[in-house]
């Protein structure tokens, strides 16, 4: 029988790993079906157990459960503790394992575009679960100096209390949207203001070499400001298209070529 694997989420419709996860099979010859699953708010955990319960061999987790699987789980990867949610599930031996991939996805799709990542100064605009989640991975592929910039100065700085321990290497700062400023390698994009439509204005003093838009599939005011001042830009396609890929590399052992998804 072909392994059966889900991804669980409320919404859900929306979701293009099932296309992602059966591309890849296609690929690499593995033997897969990939379903969605709504799941109701508050079945959550009932909604896995009977699916590892009818033998599944992993789910992806999206909004609005990576925080409860991440309290689910009782064996997680060292960056899902440190995203404090989880967005891969599997089972070992009956006990539920967790990690998350959507930084290291974030990390695959920069270098798919071949854009630097070893010694440089990123900026981070947004201080929520997003940016929590790729800070980590960001730090292991090498970036020197991590600013995050926050509407909200006080959840930039926690974030850096939170996690300057976890990245000693890296140098962490927060500041406040409204005093945005200095001269960065790279711009990323993690507020969720693409997907409400509101506009990020960023400053003419600003310097910028590349930004890459978390969200995908949006209008971004964020992408139009970097595209108008002429710096290479990409959106989020290529983070879901390789945090797919890294999900699929945990359950299967196979890593396909996110240059060939793009
Ligand atoms: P996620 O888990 O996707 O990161 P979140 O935790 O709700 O979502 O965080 C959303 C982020 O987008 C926050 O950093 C938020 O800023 P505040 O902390 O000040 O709320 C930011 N954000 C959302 N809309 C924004 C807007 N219109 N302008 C600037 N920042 C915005």
């Amino acid at each position: 029988m072909s392994k059966q694997f889900s991804v669980i989420g409320n919404p859900i419709e929306q979701s293009r790993s099932p296309e992602l996860h059966h591309a890849f099979a296609a690929k690499t010859g593995v033997d897969l079906s990939y379903t969605k699953r709504l799941a109701p708010l508050d079945g959550f955990v009932a909604n896995i157990q009977e699916f590892f319960s009818n033998g599944g061999s992993g789910m992806n987790v999206t909004v609005p459960f990576k925080e409860q699987a991440f309290a689910h789980c009782q064996v997680l990867s060292e960056r899902a503790k440190i995203a404090k949610a989880v967005n891969t599930l599997w089972m070992e031996n009956g006990v539920l394992h967790g990690d998350n991939t959507d930084g290291q996805g974030l990390v695959e799709a920069i270098r798919a575009l071949d854009w630097p990542l070893e010694n440089t100064d990123i900026l981070i605009i947004g201080a929520g679960g997003a940016t929590r989640g790729v800070i980590y991975p960001l730090a292991q592929a090498g970036a020197k100096k991590i600013v995050i910039a926050n509407r909200t100065l006080a959840r930039a700085e926690q974030l850096v209390a939170d996690l300057q321990n976890a990245v000693p290497q890296v140098e962490l700062q927060a500041i406040s949207l409204d005093t945005l400023a200095g001269e960065f390698d790279l711009m990323i994009n993690a507020t969720s203001a693409s997907l409400s439509g509101d506009a990020l204005v960023l400053p003419e003093t600003l310097q910028f070499k590349r930004a890459y838009e978390m969200a995908y599939g949006k209008s971004s005011s964020f992408l139009d400001q970097a595209k108008a001042r002429g710096v290479p830009t990409s959106e989020g396609f290529g983070m879901l298209v390789g945090q797919a890929i890294e999900s699929f590399y945990i359950w299967n052992g196979i890593k396909p070529d996110l240059k060939e998804f793009l």
